[in-house]
C-alpha cells in the first residue's frame, strides 16, 4: 500500500513537472488549432461556478469576450459584484449576471436551481468550484466540507439543471477535476474520510476522481449532453496560495498563468472541436488524455461505482425540496 502510494506521487510529479507547468502549456499550446476558439457564442448561456476568481473567472472572461451570456455562481456578493464588474469592463459584453450560492451547502444548491431553471435558458455548465480544506471540518449539515463542495455540490447542481441543458440543442457540462486525482481510487468505504489521519490534500485528489467516475457515469446516462472533465495543469490562483503554500513556494516560477490554466476549459465549452470527442472523457490541454496512471492500479469496479452513485443520489435526495431524481 504504502510502496504503490509512493509509487503513484512520484510518477505523478513527474508527469506534473513536465506537463502541468507553464513549460508544459507552451509545449503542449504548440499543437492548438487557433481558430477552435474564434467562435461566436452570442445568445447562448454560460453558467460557472466559482467564477468570481482564478481559472473561472478567466473562462468567464474568455466566454463574455465572445459575446455569450454568462452566470457567475458565487459565494460571496463583494468577490462576485468586483468579478462581474472586471468582465464586463474588460469585455464590454453587458451579460454578466451575478448568482450567490454556496456549493456546500445542498439544500440552497436546489433551490437555486429550480429558480435558475424557471427564468433562464443554459446551454453549458461549468462545474468549476473547488477547495482543498487542509483541516477535517463539516458543513452546517454535518457533511464534510470538501466532499460537499467538490462532489455532492457538483451532483446535485449538475443533476438538477440537466432539464434546462436537454432542452438545447449541443448543451455541455464541463467538470474542472484536477491530475491530482491521478494518485486515488474510488473508495465507496470512507467517502468522506472519517478513517485514519485526515489529509486535505489527498481528501482533494478523491474528490476530484469522483469528479471523474461522475462525468464517465453522466456520458452513459444522459446522451443528449456532451460531458467533459479536465485538468487545468497547474495554475497559480488563490486556492494555490492558500491551500497549497509550501508547493506553491518550490512552484511559483514554474505555474501557469490563470489563462493558461481556463485554455482548455473553455476550449471544451465553445469550440466545435471538443465535442467531436465522445462524451464522458477526461482532457488536459485540449486532448482527450488517460485517467489512469500506468500500473497504478486506480480502476474501480462497476459495482463500486454504481455504490458510489446511489450513496450521492440517497444524500442528494435528503435535501431535496420534493422527489427529484
Ligand atoms: N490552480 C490549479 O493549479 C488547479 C489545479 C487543478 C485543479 N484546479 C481546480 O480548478 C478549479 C478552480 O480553482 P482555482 O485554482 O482557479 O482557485 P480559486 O481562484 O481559489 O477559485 C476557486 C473558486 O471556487 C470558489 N468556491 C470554493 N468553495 C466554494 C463554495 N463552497 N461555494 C461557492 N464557490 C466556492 C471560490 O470562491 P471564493 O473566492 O469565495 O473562495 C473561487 O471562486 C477548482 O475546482 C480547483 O480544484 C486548480
Amino acid at each position: 500500500m504504502i510502496v504503490m502510494s509512493l509509487y503513484r506521487n512520484t510518477v505523478w510529479f513527474l508527469k506534473g513537472l513536465r506537463e502541468y507547468t507553464k513549460g508544459g502549456y507552451e509545449s503542449a499550446a504548440k499543437y492548438f488549432v487557433t481558430e477552435d476558439l474564434q467562435v461566436d457564442v452570442t445568445g447562448k448561456s454560460y453558467m460557472i461556478t466559482g467564477a468570481n476568481s482564478g481559472i473561472g473567472k478567466a473562462a468567464a472572461l474568455a466566454i463574455a469576450k465572445r459575446g455569450g451570456t454568462v452566470h457567475l455562481v458565487c459565494r460571496n456578493k463583494d468577490r462576485a459584484e468586483e468579478a462581474k464588474k472586471e468582465i464586463i469592463t474588460n469585455s464590454g459584453n453587458e451579460s454578466v449576471l451575478v448568482h450567490l450560492l454556496d456549493m456546500s451547502n445542498p439544500k440552497e444548491i436546489w433551490e437555486f436551481a429550480d429558480k435558475f431553471k424557471t427564468e433562464n435558458r443554459l446551454h453549458v455548465l461549468i462545474n468549476n468550484a473547488g477547495c482543498m480544506v487542509n483541516k477535517r471540518e463539516l458543513t452546517e449539515d454535518g457533511i464534510e466540507k470538501n466532499f460537499a463542495t467538490n462532489v455532492l455540490g457538483t451532483y446535485i447542481l449538475t443533476r438538477a439543471l440537466l432539464p434546462v441543458l436537454e432542452n438545447e440543442e449541443g448543451a455541455r457540462v464541463v467538470t474542472v477535476s484536477s491530475g491530482g486525482m491521478l494518485v486515488q481510487k474510488l473508495d465507496v468505504s470512507d467517502l468522506q474520510l472519517e478513517k485514519g489521519t485526515f489529509d486535505g490534500t489527498m481528501a482533494y485528489a478523491h474528490n476530484k476522481r469522483q469528479q471523474v467516475i461522475l462525468t464517465e457515469q453522466w456520458a452513459k446516462a444522459y446522451p443528449k449532453i456532451h460531458f467533459s472533465v479536465m485538468h487545468p495543469g497547474w495554475a497559480d490562483t488563490p486556492a494555490v496560495r492558500l491551500s497549497m503554500p509550501d508547493f506553491y513556494e518550490k512552484m511559483k516560477n514554474r505555474l501557469r498563468t490563470e489563462e493558461q490554466g481556463a485554455d482548455t476549459v473553455v476550449w471544451l465549452a465553445i469550440s466545435a472541436a471538443a465535442i467531436k470527442h465522445p462524451s464522458g472523457l477526461f482532457f488536459q490541454d485540449r486532448k482527450p488524455v488517460s485517467s489512469h496512471l500506468p500500473l497504478a492500479s486506480t480502476h474501480s469496479s462497476t459495482d463500486d461505482e454504481q455504490k458510489f452513485l446511489q450513496i450521492l443520489q440517497d444524500m442528494a435526495l435528503k435535501f431535496a425540496p420534493s422527489s427529484k431524481l
